[in-house]
């Protein structure tokens, strides 16, 4: 998948923005900067924006290359640069890092990314104008007392869900008029199995001996794809109807733990599962994470910006079938 910058303008300066590629000018039509275009929802966010013929703009960082801008988001002079060269209408704001154990262990780089640079892009995104899209987690609540609408206390258990709170706060502070949405675990299209939770369950399901799979942790595994349809039609909504803002939900239907996920998997590849044991205790070095923060999706569906995702199995096959042996040929020509 590609994710073209459909109009690239920004100065280059070392070390800050850097222009990969000078091309594909599209003139016209509104403007969507989305940060974290490298990862798996920004990969998905620009390619639903860039399919309804909207002039595009990705960031990454380590993984930015030809067609994506390189901007490291925790540098000031960058984002202020970044936003007064592209004038953007809408920001998705995805860059995050998103995995609770390395946030407990690095955690002063991760709140200077998840807090920090998002505080920066909110008072940038007031100034220019510009609709922001911060994209949180259910991790923001404790999941004692599911399910959990937009209205009901956040009590996050790690630092991850912390700074994402944060984040959201922050965002709300400086641009009263954004859009926080919250998303469980998620899944897509894949480079590697491993860049999602959910996908890297191929490596037990392959596996030939015994492996141990949560089996305590409920969790509702959302397609990166409908996300990033959600993202689209809130932003669509948004710059015709200023009442859409504040906090939203979205979430997939299916109540699994990992253990659950894995079976499904094994299922729909025929392939066998009794190797797979389910765990009923959370291991103890991991960041704690909360039993069961399933969100309740219903201020999206009433104002019918809700998705209708695809069955997991589905949807999972879709995405784990490059992986397949007979299909690891994909993989080298299309990765
Ligand atoms: N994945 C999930 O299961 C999940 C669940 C709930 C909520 N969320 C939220 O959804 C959003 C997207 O998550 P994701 O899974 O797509 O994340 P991801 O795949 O881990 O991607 C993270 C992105 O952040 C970028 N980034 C890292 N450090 C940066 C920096 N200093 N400056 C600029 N960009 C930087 C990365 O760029 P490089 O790779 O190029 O360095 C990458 O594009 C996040 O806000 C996350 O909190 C995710």
């Amino acid at each position: 998948m590609s994710c073209g910058a459909a109009e690239l303008r920004i100065t280059f300066s070392p070390g800050r923005v850097q222009l990969v590629q000078e091309e594909e000018v599209v003139p016209g039509g509104p403007r969507v900067l989305v940060t974290g275009a490298t990862g798996l929802l920004g990969r998905a966010v620009c390619a639903e924006f860039l399919s309804i013929g909207w002039s595009v703009i990705g960031t990454g960082y380590r993984r930015a290359r030809p067609r994506l801008l390189r901007c490291d988001l925790t540098d000031e002079d960058a984002v202020r640069g970044l936003l007064h060269e592209y004038q953007p209408d809408v920001i998705v704001h995805c860059a995050a890092e998103r995995r609770p154990d390395v946030v407990e262990r690095y955690t002063e780089a991760a709140v200077n990314l998840n807090v920090h640079a998002t505080s920066m892009l909110a008072k940038e995104a007031a100034v220019c104008g510009a609709l922001l899209i911060y994209i949180s987690t259910d991790y923001v609540f404790d999941g004692r007392n599911p399910p959990y609408g937009e209205d009901d206390s956040p009590n996050p258990l790690n630092v991850y869900g912390r700074s994402k709170l944060e984040g959201e706060r922050e965002t709300l502070r400086h641009c009263p008029g954004a859009v926080v949405l919250r998303v469980p675990v998620l899944f897509g299209e894949v480079e590697s199995v491993m860049e999602s939770a959910v996908t890297s369950l191929w490596v037990k399901v392959e596996a030939s001996e015994s492996c141990t799979l949560d089996h305590c942790q409920q969790r509702f595994p959302t397609d990166a794809r409908d996300v990033a349809t959600v993202c689209r039609k809130l932003a669509e909504r948004a710059r015709q109807d200023p009442s859409i803002k504040g906090i939203f939900h979205f979430s997939g239907k299916e109540q699994m733990t990992k253990y659950e996920m894995a079976v499904a998997i094994a299922q729909a590849f025929n392939l066998p599962s009794n190797h797979l044991i389910p765990l009923t205790e959370q291991p103890v070095a991991a960041a704690p994470r909360p039993v069961n923060a399933q969100l309740n999706c219903s201020r999206l569906e009433l104002q019918n910006l809700g998705v209708e995702p695809r069955p997991f199995t589905v949807a999972i096959t879709d995405c784990l079938w490059p992986f397949t042996p007979d299909k690891r040929w994909r993989q080298t020509v299309f990765h």
